[in-house]
């Protein structure tokens, strides 16, 4: 299968877990790959492996709370490859403490917000003009669980991805105009390095898999290949859904 022959898809938190799966997957359907991270070590090193293996893949580094390096970002793309057709904003983090909202710091509050609500405003914000301009096609943004339900003692994380949700459906109106599909998917819990802390805990991860009633959590690939869909033809008439790649949590 080659869906993404000649499209140039930038990765956003492409340096592990979905990010580097997705960028994966992209490169082996055909795809020109930017790998943008601001871990930008692991980035080159996915973007090398990619090459190595046929594909064609650079990596560039980032950090999406900056509008700047957003800026940067797409620039580099447009540099390397010419154009951008396909952007798929992944990069987030965790809330650094969870307990008890009155606990939540107005620190950890911004600096979860920055990444994962504003990251994807201001990586979105660079990308259209170079879309509208490439003939580009989707953007997918990776919404959670947490953007269609809540748990305790994740305030600041629900927020910023509820905001992704919200952010994905008022895009999605702006640019379908413009040809370009603007999508989220909202993953349960994946095996990545974000997890890896809480998975390591005595029994973390039997009680994981028990909470979704597929059994087990889901791979990195399961749910790369749910943005990937989702950035194909085949979800052509897909517009500022929020589609659960969960095992069937929501769903209870
Ligand atoms: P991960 O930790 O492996 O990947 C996240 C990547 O984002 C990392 O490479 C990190 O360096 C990068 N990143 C973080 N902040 C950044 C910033 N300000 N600028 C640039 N890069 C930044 O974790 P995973 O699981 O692959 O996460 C990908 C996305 O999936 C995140 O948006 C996360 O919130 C979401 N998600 C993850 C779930 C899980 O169970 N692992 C469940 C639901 C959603």
């Amino acid at each position: 299968m080659a869906r993404f022959a000649g499209k140039v898809v930038l990765v956003t938190g492409a340096a592990g877990g979905i990010g580097l799966a997705a960028a994966q997957a992209f490169a082996a359907e055909g795809a020109q790959v930017v790998l943008a991270d601001r871990n930008i070590a692991l980035a080159e090193q996915g973007a090398k492996a990619i090459s190595e293996s046929g594909g064609i893949a650079s990596a560039v580094f980032v950090d999406v709370s900056d509008p700047a390096s957003c800026q940067a970002m797409v620039d580099h793309a447009l540099a390397t490859y010419g154009a951008v057709h396909i952007a798929f904003n992944n990069a987030g983090m965790p809330s650094a403490i969870g307990g008890a909202f009155e606990d939540f710091s107005v620190e950890n509050w911004d600096t979860l917000l920055a990444t994962n609500l504003s990251g994807v405003f201001y990586a979105m914000k660079a990308q259209v003009p170079a879309l509208k301009a490439s003939g580009g096609t989707a953007i997918v943004n990776t919404a959670s669980i947490a953007a269609l339900i809540a748990a305790p003692g994740m305030a600041a994380y629900v927020a910023s991805k509820h905001g992704v949700a919200g952010l994905t459906k008022a895009a999605a109106l702006d640019l379908i105009g413009h040809g370009i599909r603007v999508n989220a998917i909202c993953p349960g819990f994946v095996d990545t390095p974000m997890l890896a802390g809480a998975l390591a805990q005595p029994g973390a991860r039997e009680a994981m898999n028990a909470q979704a009633p597929i059994g087990r959590i889901a791979s990195p690939q399961e749910v790369a290949q749910t943005a990937l869909f989702l950035c194909s033809d085949a979800a052509s008439y897909m517009v500022g859904a929020l589609l659960s790649v969960d095992g069937g949590v929501v769903v209870q």
